[in-house]
């Protein structure tokens, strides 16, 4: 299957509270020396084939110049069927909606979190919830017709009627695909110093249940544990990072993962430049993916996707057989109605959604690889 490249954009007009994302907050003229070197680390990689996918991820893609935009894709090999772009509420123009159409961009994700404005002011956002309607109107006006809306359940003191009227929102509006997800707190955000008031534990399952049963009835499919989409308009580019196909990541802290192996570069800026302005790449770290490693990913991510994975497949590509030890495992799970499966495809039912985490550490310890025979 063709690869994926992503591209990291890490400039912000603020950090959020809740974020550890590798972003800065910097002056406007650092924005296109970064895109120069972003270009220079594609020509130095070689980077010749034709990628499917096209992710403008950051930070926030949305704050450069839409002639930046244009700059980077076209110094990528043509040919992306789908190409997203990353933007934060309050940044769009119609000029820069032109331009990233001009790109190529037909795909744009919108930050927006939340609807409503004490919300956001809560979580640090700079948007209001009025900002998020008028640019879905916008980019509707401009022929977009590939557009996901990101929405955060659990921020301070959210309540759970205002959950429900941004999932009302949503049904109105009708976004191609949405990502709903649950407020982590990150040992790297703001937050990681005064941790706010957030909700129970119990909230955060309503929230869920109501964004499952809300979405569903707004006609759209749940693929993934935090994603949405209307039939046909699931991302293919994440589905790619879901399903084990290799991906190109350019940009400050970006990753890879190419033949059985990841590698990341550098996440400081000043490095990062400093490596490509010597002629080098900014590859800061590799890790060749041991079979345990595989297996766990193959685990972690075959649950995540609501069509679950066929175990055969990945113990074929692995080289393992499940001892009865584990069978007696996923009946116990089965039991407690956490997965379903029927021999072949193992998945997590939607009370398995909930726990995700503790049921997939369930199915690796004792872990596989230890308890299994590898197969010659
Ligand atoms: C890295 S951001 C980039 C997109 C864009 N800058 C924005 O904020 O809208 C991608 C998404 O990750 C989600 N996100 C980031 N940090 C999170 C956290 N701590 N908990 C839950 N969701 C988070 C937000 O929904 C955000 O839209
Ligand atoms: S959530 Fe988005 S806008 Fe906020 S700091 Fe992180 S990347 Fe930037």
């Amino acid at each position: 299957m063709k690869p994926g490249v992503y591209i990291h954009i890490p400039f912000c007009e603020q950090r959020c509270y809740y974020c550890a994302f590798t972003v800065t907050v910097s002056r406007e003229d650092r924005y296109e020396p970064y895109v120069r070197h972003v270009i220079r680390e594609v020509e130095l990689a070689g980077w010749s084939e034709a990628p499917e996918t096209v992710f403008l991820g950051g930070g926030t893609p949305s704050i450069l110049k839409g002639e930046l935009i244009e700059q980077l894709l076209k110094s990528l090999p043509a040919g992306a069927s789908e190409i997203s772009l990353e933007s934060n509420p309050g940044t769009l123009t119609g000029e820069k909606l032109d331009s990233w159409r001009r790109a190529g961009v037909n795909r744009v994700s919108l930050g927006a979190q939340s609807f409503h404005d004490e919300d956001l002011k809560a979580a640090g956002r700079l948007h209001k919830g009025s900002d998020v309607v008028a640019d879905f109107a916008m980019l509707r006006e401009h022929g977009f017709r590939n557009v996901n809306v990101d929405l955060i359940a659990g921020l301070p003191n959210q309540r759970i009627d205002l959950w429900h009227s941004n999932l009302d929102r949503i049904a109105q509006l009708l976004p191609e695909h949405v990502s709903v997800y649950m407020l982590e707190l990150e040992e790297r955000s703001p937050w990681s110093k005064k941790a706010p008031d957030i909700p129970e534990d119990e909230q955060f399952v309503l929230f869920y249940r109501a964004a499952c049963e809300r979405l569903e009835a707004a006609g759209y499919v749940h693929y993934e544990i935090s994603n949405w989409a209307l039939p046909g308009f699931e991302c293919r580019h994440n589905l790619k990072y879901w399903t084990g196909v290799p991906y190109r990541g350019f940009g400050v802290g970006a990753h890879s993962f190419e033949k059985g192996a990841r590698f990341w570069n550098a996440s400081a800026l000043g490095e990062y430049a400093r490596r490509l302005d010597a002629g080098e790449l900014p590859i800061e770290g590799r890790e060749i993916l041991t079979r345990e490693v595989r297996l766990d990913e193959a685990f972690m991510l075959g649950l995540r996707r609501t069509t679950g994975f066929n175990i055969h497949t990945v113990a074929g590509e692995l080289g393992i057989r499940y001892p009865s030890k584990w069978f007696a495992r996923v009946e116990e799970l089965q039991g407690a109605g956490l997965v379903a499966f029927d021999g072949n495809i193992l998945k997590l039912t939607p009370a398995g959604w909930l726990v995700a985490t503790g049921v997939t550490e369930d199915l690796l310890w004792p872990t596989l690889l230890s308890t299994s025979e590898a197969t010659p």
